[in-house]
């Protein structure tokens, strides 16, 4: 493990502390999901983010087990899947992914998706809210919910999501949904950070910057994440990237640099757009 990757955390709005980088395992296959989890924590990770509908809630458990790390060292994330939102199925579902995780509580239980042509995230939400007035998870939140989605769950429930996981990255970075959250109380985590390891990566303004600090793209853009405050996990199954991906605590990019990456915005997703995105509904 490299001595320069001590992630710092961010405090969530219920004073639990969160790892700003952890480590993404979305489309790693569920056998394989223990070698790559492993890896991670091997080299100083401490957050994993998985989901019911990535199908390698066993395989992260399995490595988390394996570690030995303590686990209040450890930050899990896992998500409900839209198929079971409302109240006494996102309950069942949450049982189901703890079983298969192997653990008795997870550090962080999201909703996937708002889903609104099923219109049940508000239920969904009050049942997230007894599964951590039960202590079975430590903190509550959403993902891919837009400002008029958290809008209408902090109107109906009073409460305000511990984290909004959204699509963020130099090409697309939000900075309606940032904006909201920095005004509710809300962590902006990051979904694929590095834009999917595709175009992005290439892009000559922010190889530029890399080169300037003698880093690669992928570290410059998880700098410019970190930088803004937005938490980041980023998803590997390449050792050496998964090490260069937590080797980003030693540097620091320069106002122009920011500045730089920001110009690079074009408000285009590589994922669904949330207000349209029904599936399992
Ligand atoms: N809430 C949601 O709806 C949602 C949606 C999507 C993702 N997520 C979460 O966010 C995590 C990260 O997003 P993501 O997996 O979509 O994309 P990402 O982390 O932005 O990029 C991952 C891709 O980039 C490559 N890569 C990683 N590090 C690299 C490096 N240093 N240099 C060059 N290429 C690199 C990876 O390749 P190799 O693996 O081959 O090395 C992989 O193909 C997911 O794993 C998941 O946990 C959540």
């Amino acid at each position: 493990m490299s001595t320069d990757s001590k992630v710092p955390s961010v405090i969530l709005n219920n004073g639990v502390e969160m790892p700003q980088l952890g480590f993404g395992v979305w489309q790693v296959p569920d056998d394989e999901a223990a070698k790559a989890v492993a890896t991670a924590l091997e080299a100083g990770y401490r957050s994993i983010d998985t989901a019911a509908i990535y199908e390698n809630e066993r395989g992260t458990g399995e490595a988390v087990a394996a570690s030995g790390i303590p686990r209040e060292e450890l930050f899990v994330t896992t998500k409900l899947w839209n198929s079971e939102q409302g109240y006494d199925s996102t309950l069942r579902a949450f049982d189901a992914s703890l079983e298969r995780l192997g653990l008795d509580h997870v550090d962080l239980y999201l909703i996937h998706w708002p889903v609104p042509a099923k219109d049940a995230y508000v239920d969904t939400y009050r049942a997230l809210e007894k599964i951590h007035a039960e202590g079975r998870a430590r903190a509550i939140g959403v993902s891919n919910f837009l400002p008029e989605h958290l809008e209408r769950l902090t109107a109906e429930t009073g409460v305000v999501p511990a984290v909004n996981q959204i699509e963020l990255h130099p090409q697309l970075a939000q900075a309606e949904s940032r904006a909201l959250h920095a005004r509710l109380g809300i962590a902006t985590e990051a979904w694929s950070p590095l834009g999917q390891g595709r175009g992005l990566l290439d892009v000559p303004a922010l190889v530029a910057v890399a080169r300037k600090h003698g880093r690669t793209p992928a570290q410059a853009v998880l700098r410019w994440h970190l930088q803004l405050g937005n938490v980041v996990i980023p998803k590997s199954v390449t050792p050496s990237r998964i090490q260069e991906n937590i080797d980003v605590f030693d540097f620091e990019l320069d106002p122009e640099d920011m500045a730089a990456i920001a110009a690079l915005d074009e408000g285009g997703r590589l994922g669904p757009n949330p207000a349209e995105f029904n599936v399992g509904a």
